[in-house]
């Protein structure tokens, strides 16, 4: 027997008893002729006492250093009076060490793990060590545990696991494939799905009915702290159920989960038109918990003689709103000046503002702004009165593109309710419906979801008509501010999937040789059917507060796609390429292993 305990679990009830652990030595302390070990394992951490009547031992635990791996057997006994450390499980007792053995020593780690001020790279380099640290071995242990049940509800509801392949044909997700070249196929390439979409549907005119699967997907696009190149999905589809049945489906098992996980009700989750969540919060995942708003101003300020108001007040496809922010008039001019940078970055010309000082006693002459000479009167207390402004206030507007004023006043929107304390602790999380269809990009058609996603109507006529207008049966799970998981009724017609696709600008040809087996799929006895998908890792990392995915993957890639501790991706020599019929165009200096031109 190696160990008679975790270290984690040695507590008072085994005062006086003989204790064996095994574990890493966190710290070594020397006090007085005394030395103390604090030995971890995965349960936790347990102080070890060494004293020097055991010569030999005393001798031993002398050269016992950071991370070595070592097994110590000792009698557990009660800390003095004054000692005890309230803060850990094991904080009322120590051991009292009589043998310890080295069973692998350790040079000196690169870091220390208590040390919070690592860099990332190094964190990840050496993600073994760090691997060892308890916030990451508590993250993990949540992921399982997050998993584990949601595999337990899953099964209750009747709900099959199946795996779909990895080795497949582009998925349509909207991000750039992973491409692995065939080798007995020359020339050809399989792609890494982006999600396991276009199986699950196979699956539901397969007859399975209902579908999960904790699926790895993967997608190459530009990083960000909730994006990872593979990460994964809680993968469901279902035949035979209607939009509402499926979504509230999905929410008793979300729910669910929230509560046994977190201790969480979260209640009955609101439903949001996608014109709603763009309109009043600027964003298609509003964060529920900050409560700050932008109010449409557009017929107000539709005759002023301010042209950065007036002009996109009269296109159709601009916008101009207000936001108003209680209380906002004691932030100083330099913060706005801030805040007018910030919304530049997305693409927002100005950041117009107006602080609302006396309105009340002194109507125009009591606002402070570099706007008021240019607006009405009349538009100027429409303004007050839509917002629902008072003194104290402040407004922010923006006046712009249609996309503009969303992104800009959407991001100062989360900005200002974090940084003035608007925005709540807590959970808050709702559904996002009623998208449209498809959203013009350049003059082309592309799809808000994708192109597997039903319209309301199943009317080819009406969907080619007006695809401005036709809204979807899509669907997105909103938690915080982030999109956790997203899908819809899909289309189960083939003469609608072929109007989709050709509305999208995918030829009859194309769809034929890159869909050719779902639309044939879909002849033969498609039920209705739908689904959604879930971002697990996302979903781990509101749930633990950690700052990003990469905290709650084992084995995460950086921002730059790059695994700092396996050095991927990696060069292949010449052999591996000709055999794979592939010649680089990197130069051999740029690249030094990979196969140069004449090699190939
Ligand atoms: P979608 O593309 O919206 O839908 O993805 C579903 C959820 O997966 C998460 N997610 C990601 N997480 C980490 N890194 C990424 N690069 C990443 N990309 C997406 C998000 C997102 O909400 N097949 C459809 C689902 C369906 O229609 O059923 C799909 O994949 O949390
Ligand atoms: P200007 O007339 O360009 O000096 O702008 C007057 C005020 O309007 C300044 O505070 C600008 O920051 C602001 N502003 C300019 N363009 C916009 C815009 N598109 N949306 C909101 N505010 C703007």
């Amino acid at each position: 027997m190696m160990r008679s305990h975790y270290c984690g679990q040695v507590t008072e009830a085994l005062t006086g008893q003989t204790v064996q652990v095994c574990g890493w030595v966190q710290r070594r302390r020397d006090h007085g002729g005394v030395i103390f070990i604090d030995l971890r394992d995965r349960e936790g951490l347990l102080q070890i006492v060494f004293d020097p009547d055991n010569a030999e031992t005393f001798a031993a635990a002398e050269r016992l250093r950071s991370e070595y791996v070592v097994q110590i057997t000792g009698l557990v006994r009660a800390r003095p009076e004054g000692t005890v450390n309230a803060n850990l499980p094991t904080g009322r007792i120590e051991v009292l060490g009589r043998s310890v053995e080295v069973l692998n020593k350790s040079e000196t780690p690169p870091f220390q793990l208590d040390d919070d001020s690592v860099g990332e790279e190094t964190r990840l380099k050496y993600r073994y060590i760090d691997l060892r640290r308890p916030l990451m071995q508590k993250n993990l242990r949540l992921r399982h545990d997050v998993i584990r049940r949601i595999r337990n509800k899953m099964d209750e509801l009747g709900f099959i696991d199946v795996e779909t392949p990895i080795l497949t044909r582009a998925t349509p997700e909207g991000a750039r494939d992973y491409l692995v070249p065939s080798r007995t196929h020359e020339g050809k390439f399989f792609a890494l799905p982006q999600s396991p979409q276009l199986f699950k549907q196979l699956l539901m005119m397969g007859g399975l009915d209902r579908y999960y699967q904790i699926a790895r997907c993967f997608r190459d696009e530009d990083l960000r702290a909730d994006r990872q190149p593979e990460f994964t999905q809680l993968d469901v589809e279902t035949s035979f159920l209607s939009m509402e049945e499926i979504m509230a489906l999905i929410e008793t098992m979300f729910v669910d989960l929230f509560q046994s996980v977190m201790n969480v009700d979260l209640g009955k989750l609101p439903h949001m038109s996608y014109a709603d969540a763009m309109g009043r919060f600027g964003s298609d995942k509003p964060d529920l918990r900050n409560p700050l708003e932008l109010v449409e101003i557009k017929d107000l300020v539709a005759d002023s003689e301010f042209k950065v108001f007036a002009a996109p007040a009269a296109d159709p496809k601009s916008r101009v709103v207000v936001m108003r922010v209680p209380g906002g008039g004691k932030i100083p001019r330099s913060q706005i000046d801030d805040y007018t940078k910030m919304v530049g970055q997305y693409g927002a010309r100005g950041l117009a503002w107006i602080k609302v000082n006396e309105w009340t006693a002194k109507g125009r002459d009591g606002l402070q702004s570099p706007i008021v000479k240019n607006l009405s009167d009349a538009a100027l207390a429409g303004i007050i009165s839509r917002s629902g402004a008072v003194d104290g206030d402040l407004l922010f507007f923006g006046a712009d593109k249609y996309k503009i004023v969303c992104d800009a006043m959407g991001a100062l929107r989360i900005k200002v309710g974090l940084d003035h304390g608007f925005t709540a602790q807590g959970w808050r999380a709702l559904w996002v419906v009623d998208w449209p269809m498809f959203d013009e990009d350049e003059g082309r058609w592309v799809a808000l979801h994708h192109p597997f996603t039903a319209p309301k109507v199943f009317d080819v006529a009406d969907i080619e008509a007006n695809p401005g207008t036709v809204l979807s049966q899509g669907y997105d799970l909103v938690l915080n501010g982030v999109e956790v998981g997203g899908g819809s009724v899909r289309i189960h017609r083939a003469d609608v999937q072929s109007a989709v696709f050709r509305l999208l600008g995918i030829s009859d040809e194309e769809a034929r040789e890159k869909f050719g087996f779902l639309l044939d799929a879909l002849k033969f006895g498609a039920p209705p059917h739908g689904g959604i998908a879930l971002g697990l890792d996302r979903l781990v990392m509101l749930m633990t507060g950690a700052q990003s995915i990469r905290e709650v993957i084992a084995f995460p890639k950086t921002q730059t796609a790059h695994c700092p501790l396996t050095n991927a991706p990696g060069t292949v020599d010449g052999k591996q390429l000709r055999e794979l019929s592939i010649r680089s165009t990197v130069s051999p200096a740029a690249a030094p292993r990979a196969v140069s031109v004449t090699e190939a």
